[in-house]
């Protein structure tokens, strides 16, 4: 029996079952995600304040400079990959969720990869776009109902995949509201992809391929998620320092030097949590005694900064994070972000996970 899946996501067959994660802000631009397309996985750009953590950013119109950088960094990556899969990350959480879905249809994304809410309106927007695959990204069982029934009555369409992310393991904002909840059980991969497919397969009679996110870092954890039932995996931590990776090598030093026991989970000012390092900044931030740098520009729905609360821009603390400022910045990392001891190019990785 062949033990690698073919990943069907719409109308697009990468090479290999693989999606790299979108990593914002930034740490998944252009350049890794246009490597990772080539290489034959399916690569993606977080859109998320690609516009401010560019070099040439002047400080002015956010909202509209980053659908410029959005189309920009779509047509790089599809140099760099004129037959791969590319995709973007888009959060629904952000004020502008929108205009970044239109820009990426516009840019020329192959595959809309949508979490951090439930993307309840992605067919709308969509619709003058119908080869864009669109994947949620989802925490259980009950989300993915909530999709299946709100896009087939409203728009007449189910998903082309969905991302079960684990907030057991994974980086960046955890699909779960509660921080107790991150290390449940009920959220682990073993409980939720069976019953996830189960769902897909014997009571709506649809083959919608399930792709696994959080802790997979090599080829028997990637055989594994096939067990259960996955058809694709996708991949944060281990791309953080890829040669290609468009973060600066200040952050790259950083990451590599992480250990263990400097991964820490917080409230992130979105409202649920995070897995981060434990920096200078956050370290304050958990004794409560965070000066934050002002606001940028209202990226997010339900910001608890911009409301008073005692919180931080998290826009700004992820720039900064992006040019390696330990001191100021936030570091989101999975709980393999230990393993990462050196730099490797994405075919090095590749060649790891795929090669004989
Ligand atoms: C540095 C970093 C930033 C991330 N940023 C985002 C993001 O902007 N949007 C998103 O949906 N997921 C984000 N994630 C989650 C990844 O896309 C991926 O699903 C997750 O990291 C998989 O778990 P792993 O890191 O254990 O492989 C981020 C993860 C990391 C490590």
């Amino acid at each position: 029996m062949d033990l690698i899946p073919e990943l069907k996501i719409g109308k697009h067959r990468p090479k290999f079952p693989l999606i790299q994660g979108g990593m914002g802000v930034r740490i998944s631009g252009p350049n890794l995600a246009g490597a990772v397309a080539k290489a034959g996985g399916v690569g993606t750009i977080a859109t998320v304040g690609l516009a401010v953590a560019s070099s040439d950013y002047d400080g002015s119109n956010y909202f509209e400079a980053n659908k410029k950088e959005i189309i920009k960094c779509l047509h790089q990556a599809r140099n760099e990959a004129p037959d791969g899969v590319i995709a973007v990350n888009i959060m629904v959480a952000l004020t502008d969720y929108e205009d970044q879905v239109r820009a990426s249809c516009e840019g020329g994304a192959d595959v809309i990869i949508s979490g951090a809410g439930l993307p309840l309106s992605l067919p709308g927007i969509t619709k003058d776009y119908p080869d864009v695959a669109l994947v949620p990204i989802v925490s259980s069982l009950k989300a993915v109902r909530i999709i299946v029934k709100r896009w087939g009555k409203q728009y007449g369409r189910l998903p082309d995949g969905f991302v079960v992310e684990t907030p057991l393991y994974a980086g960046g904002h955890l699909g779960v509201t509660k921080e107790e909840q991150v290390f449940s059980e009920q959220f682990s991969p073993e409980k939720v992809i069976p019953e996830i497919k189960e769902y897909l397969e014997k009571e709506l009679k649809v083959d919608i391929p399930i792709v696994a996110a959080g802790g997979v870092w090599n080829r028997s954890d990637m055989l594994r998620m096939f067990e259960l039932g996955a058809s694709g995996v996708q991949m944060g931590t281990r791309f953080m320092v890829a040669v290609e990776g468009d973060a600066s090598d200040a952050y790259k030093d950083i990451i590599l030097r992480a250990k263990g026991n400097d991964v820490v989970i917080i409230k992130s000012p979105v409202g649920i949590p995070g897995r981060v390092l434990r920096s200078p900044f956050i370290d304050r931030y958990l004794k409560g005694n965070v000066e934050s740098k002002p606001c940028f520009a209202n990226c997010l729905h339900h910001c608890s900064y911009r409301r008073g609360e005692k919180t931080f821009c998290i826009a700004q603390a992820l720039v900064d994070a992006f040019w390696g400022r330990w001191e100021e910045g936030l570091f989101f990392c999975g709980t393999n972000v230990s393993k990462l001891t050196k730099q490797e190019s994405v075919e090095e990785i590749f060649q790891d996970l795929f090669g004989n």
